[in-house]
């Protein structure tokens, strides 16, 4: 039996791309999802195909109170929870919009910081795993990834160092490559050793289920981008500077 069996696992950003793929993984085990979203119509379907074992919340979780009136709804304590959801905006080479870095700091950051204390306020003694989406974005510097890549680098920093204080839960860390999803289907440029959301769920819930600290996929791309980003810096930057579009 698996060990997500009768689990109660919290899944942001489960509406779409990779967060939906893994709510069909979590719940093919016996978990029990609550997802959360702003699609409410998109939650509403999941809600419908899988009845008892997906619970809905509708919530805008880059909003000052978006997570405090989303735990305070629960009437469960979840045993997991994933910080899934995000967003991703490119800056325009050689110029810095401030409003884009906010934007995208607020849900990649910011929301996820005050997810965890609301969570762990409430629920520090029952939690038993917190995984979170990052990126192998943070390995590497690349094009226009300012405001993105900045984004995944704290969110990797903030909770490896937050998890030092919390030793009785166990925080697994997400660095994806790239994954087939609306949020990369925007994107102009090559997406070398893409993969598909259900693919990357796979992984997921293969790793969750094991307790892994680190969740890296595919291999062979974030293994790459980390042996890159220990590149002398003046070889990383000529091949960065090489892939900024003329
Ligand atoms: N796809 C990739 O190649 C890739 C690579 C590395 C890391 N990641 C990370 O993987 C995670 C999932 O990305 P994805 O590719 O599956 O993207 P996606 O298909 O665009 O899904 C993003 C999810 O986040 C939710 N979301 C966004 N803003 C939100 C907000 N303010 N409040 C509540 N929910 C919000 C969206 O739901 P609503 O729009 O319904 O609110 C959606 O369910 C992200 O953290 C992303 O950075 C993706």
């Amino acid at each position: 039996m698996s060990e997500l069996n009768g689990k109660t696992v919290l899944l942001t950003g489960a509406s779409s791309g990779i967060g939906e793929a893994l709510v069909e993984k979590l719940i093919a085990r016996g978990a029990r999802v609550i997802g959360v979203a702003r699609s409410e119509d998109k939650l509403q379907a999941l809600s419908e195909k899988h009845g008892d074992f997906f619970e809905s919340r509708t919530a805008d979780l880059s909003e000052q109170q978006g997570w405090s009136t989303l735990v305070e709804s629960l009437n469960v304590s979840p045993d997991i929870v994933v910080l899934n959801a995000g967003t991703c905006e490119y800056l325009e080479a050689g110029s810095i919009d401030i409003g884009l870095v906010e934007r995208v700091f607020e849900v990649n950051f910011f929301a996820n910081v005050r997810g965890a204390k609301v969570l762990l306020d409430k629920y520090q003694d029952s939690l038993k795993q917190f995984v979170v989406v990052s990126s192998s974005a943070r390995y590497l510097a690349m094009p226009r990834g300012e405001a993105y890549g900045a984004s995944k680098a704290a969110l990797t920093y903030f909770f490896e160092s937050l998890q030092l204080s919390f030793p009785n839960i166990r925080f697994s860390m997400v660095h994806p490559g790239f994954v087939k999803t609306p949020l990369t289907d925007k994107n102009d440029f090559d997406m070398p050793m893409r993969i598909t959301a259900e693919e990357a769920a796979l992984v997921m819930a293969n790793k969750i289920e094991k307790g892994k600290l680190q969740i890296n996929f595919p291999l062979v791309f974030t293994l790459l981008m980390r042996i890159l980003g220990m590149l002398p810096a003046s070889l990383r930057y000529k091949l960065g500077r090489g892939m900024v579009k003329k």
